[in-house]
């Protein structure tokens, strides 16, 4: 099952953008590591609704440049509405092409909350280094595999569908996670195969409360842009959303609310300032 960019609407998108205050805290942090400075030039790859490119703008002032891309029309619509620099843009684009960008112009590349969905990433990591500057660096946060799937959320998620009438039909080499997702480990090699220094690499627990189960696959739904549960047969999914909301709905601690850990790797990686072999 591969990543869609088809299944989003404008309804996804609009609740992105209220809901994914989760993504932004860890943008925040992000960036916080990265030293964003003013008069820098930023890209933000897979930019979504623009959040994160708001608190940038603050950062790098008026001298500062920032172009935002994301594949997803509705999203960058919204984040192009909501823009209120003349030294920003945001337009459609992917990871793997950044072509009309000049070699060694970006002074910071972040990716939050993005590389696990990105599909090529050899090809992303390779537009990447090229378009940095020398001395430029690239900061990723991304779910941490090796622990989101077998604590919290997904854990629950993969307990429910590998049970029941989802046996036979669910099958989890399948999962965009599986696919896609990263551990420290691979996004550790990835990057020291691309050339780059691997400056920083943490990876930070990050416990969430949610008011309902609903909440939680409603943020889902949105953050996937429609690929929640993709792995899943369609004739099975809305029954296993309302089975994961029922599990889910077990763990609400005695304060009334529900509350998971999740799981971040947070990764520096810079461009030498000597491009000598
Ligand atoms: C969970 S959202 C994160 C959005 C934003 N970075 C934030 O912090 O709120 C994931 C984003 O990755 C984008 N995306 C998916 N595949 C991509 C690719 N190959 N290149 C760039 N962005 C991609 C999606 O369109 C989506 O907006």
């Amino acid at each position: 099952m591969t990543v869609h960019l088809t299944f989003d609407n404008e309804n996804l998108a609009k609740a992105y953008d209220e809901i994914s205050n989760s993504q932004f805290n860890n943008g925040t942090l992000l960036v916080e590591k990265l030293e964003v400075k003013p008069g820098q030039s930023i890209l933000d790859i897979g930019s979504g609704t623009g959040r994160l490119g708001r608190h940038i703008n603050e950062l790098i002032g008026d001298t500062g440049s920032f172009l935002g891309i994301d594949p997803l029309e509705e999203r960058v619509k919204i984040a192009n509405d909501k823009n209120r620099h003349g030294n920003t843009v945001y337009r459609i684009g992917v990871a793997e092409d950044l072509g009309f960008i000049p070699d060694s112009s970006i002074d910071i590349i972040y990716l939050n909350a993005v590389f696990h969905w990105v599909i090529d990433k050899e090809q992303a990591l390779r537009e990447i280094y090229r378009v940095l500057k020398p001395g430029g660096k690239v900061g990723f946060a991304t779910g941490a595999r090796e622990l989101n799937s077998i604590t919290g959320l997904q854990h629950i998620t993969n307990k429910v569908l590998s049970e029941g009438l989802y046996k036979q039909a669910v099958n989890f080499a399948e999962s965009t996670q599986h696919q896609h997702g990263l551990t420290a480990t691979s996004l550790v090699q990835l990057l020291a195969g691309s050339g780059l220094k691997v400056r920083e690499v943490q990876i930070k627990e990050i416990e969430r409360q949610y008011g309902s189960a609903q909440e939680i696959t409603r943020f889902f739904e949105a953050s996937s842009f429609g690929n929640y549960l993709n792995h899943v047969p369609d004739a099975l999914r809305p029954q296993a959303k309302s089975d994961i909301e029922a599990e889910l709905e077990k763990h609400r601690s005695g304060d009334g609310w529900l509350k998971f850990s999740s799981y971040t790797i947070f990764a520096i990686a810079q461009k030498s300032l000597s491009i000598a072999a």
